[in-house]
């Protein structure tokens, strides 16, 4: 099928976006998979509205979830899933958007039809008018129900973030249901954040350095990259200013040789390369080829080299030339419970028991990369996860294997300290929640 002569339907929003979510909740596939196909499916007016329904309903949807099932008669696993995520966006437009009510039930009643439910027409339309009669006593009460659904996060993840954050639970639960903000990371072979900043401000964007990333710079509004000056021409790159503290714990000296084990897109890799002293060379491997190719549209265009190569990092054998590395950066696959503000469908998606094989996952690329590591060398590890399974237990059984392995304590102002290494909780410092530890290996 060309793009120029689609053979399929251009949906409405509340269509889309209702199909799009079916697929997240119903089939568990992951929104960014799902979003590239559905937008190919909607006019371009349409899409900003696809994406804020599909976005805001997986943010607030475990709420809207008990409030639909108050309003329900028999339980809603007998309709189609499509029917459930299309009442959830209506009932996401009247809590949560500025929509005038009408428009958003007499759409979303539309919607119905148009998915091939003429006759939900009216149930739709009782349910979202059910809401409207009371809606604050409705949101109260299903708050009362449901403590895990108001906090927005499912209950094992809440229960998890009481007992490892006793302190920070809150602020973690809350940041994860807001809209994240948009981070500049400056290349600083380019230009300074201080010119940078500058610059934005000259042209009328509204921008600040981050308080503790030092390449960092806040927009205060959204923009696509497109209309990030300077983005095409890899003066900054999109990057959370927790993901940027990362690189300079790597901390090289000059003619190190680097390897980034886990390298795709290759955010981090950009961030070591603009910041490298003379001499230093960098692997970017990553196993998925696909992303793989990422990476090196992301070094062009930041005018940038690395030796990329795909490959799976436990299987060593297949891609490395035997000469040790001075640092490693292992940016593991982890569960993403830190970033949930940016993927919130990440809630929907993982499970508790997810967590103990990714940390056997994670054991795995450490010890199959320890070997890799030159005496007196520095391996980073790095999970954008909350979850100490993948962090510090992670950990721990590592340095109890390898008796040539310590960790070398970061020394911060941000983030707060582990038993092992350092976390971020969501929210400090308007920062998704990331973990580092860093290891070095007894000189010979
Ligand atoms: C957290 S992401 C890395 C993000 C990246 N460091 C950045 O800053 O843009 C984890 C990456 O690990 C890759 N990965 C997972 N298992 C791997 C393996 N066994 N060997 C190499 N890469 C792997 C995934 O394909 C994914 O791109």
């Amino acid at each position: 099928m060309s793009f120029s002569q689609p053979m399929v339907t251009i949906r409405s929003a509340r269509a889309s976006a209702a199909v799009a979510l079916a697929q997240v909740l119903d089939a568990q596939r992951s929104l960014t998979d799902v979003l590239a196909t559905t937008m190919r499916l909607v006019a371009p007016r349409d899409r900003a509205l696809t994406q804020e329904l599909c976005y805001g309903v997986l943010r607030h949807g475990f709420l809207l979830d008990q409030v639909l099932r108050s309003l329900m008669q028999r339980p809603l696993a007998e309709q189609d899933p499509r029917l459930r995520s299309l009442l959830l966006c209506g009932l996401y437009q009247l809590a949560y958007l500025k929509t005038p009510p009408h428009a958003a039930v007499s759409e979303t009643v539309a919607a119905a039809a148009e998915l091939g439910f003429p006759w939900a027409k009216g149930f739709v339309n009782g349910v979202l008018r059910s809401f409207q009669r009371d809606p604050e006593t409705l949101m109260k009460r299903a708050a009362q129900d449901d403590p895990a659904a108001d906090l927005g996060h499912p209950a094992w993840w809440v229960a998890a973030l009481q007992t490892t954050y006793p302190a920070h639970w809150r602020l973690a639960t809350a940041t994860g249901n807001t809209r994240p903000p948009l981070v500049l990371r400056v290349n600083r072979r380019r230009i300074t954040p201080t010119l940078y900043l500058a610059e934005l401000l000259k042209v009328g964007i509204a921008a600040f350095l981050h308080a503790v990333a030092p390449d960092a710079v806040v927009l205060e509004e959204p923009r696509t990259v497109e209309d990030i000056p300077g983005f095409r021409e890899g003066l900054v790159s999109v990057q959370d200013a927790a993901a940027q503290l990362a690189a300079p714990l790597l901390d090289p000296l000059p003619g190190n040789r680097i390897l980034d084990a886990c390298a795709a897109p290759g955010g981090k890799t950009g961030h070591l390369l603009e910041s490298l002293p003379l001499g230093c060379t960098v692997w970017a491997l990553d196993r998925e080829n696909s992303r793989q190719r990422k990476i090196e549209e992301n070094l062009l265009r930041l005018g940038l080299n690395a030796h990329t190569l795909t490959g799976d990092a436990t299987v060593s054998a297949e891609w490395w030339d035997g000469h040790l590395f001075d640092r490693i950066l292992l940016d593991a696959p982890c569960s993403a419970s830190g970033i949930v503000r940016r993927h919130p469908d990440i809630k929907w998606l993982r499970r508790a028991t997810d967590l103990p094989r990714l940390a056997e996952y994670q054991k795995g690329l450490l010890h199959a990369l320890w070997p890799l590591l030159a005496p007196g060398g520095v391996l980073l590890y790095t999970t954008c996860s909350v979850f100490p399974t993948e962090n510090e237990c992670v950990l721990q059984t590592f340095l109890a294997d390898n008796p040539d392995a310590q960790e070398k304590t970061i020394a911060a102002t941000w983030g707060n300290t582990c038993t092992l290494g350092r976390q971020i909780v969501p929210g400090q410092e308007d920062m998704d929640g990331f973990y580092y530890a860093r290891i070095t290996k007894s000189p010979q």
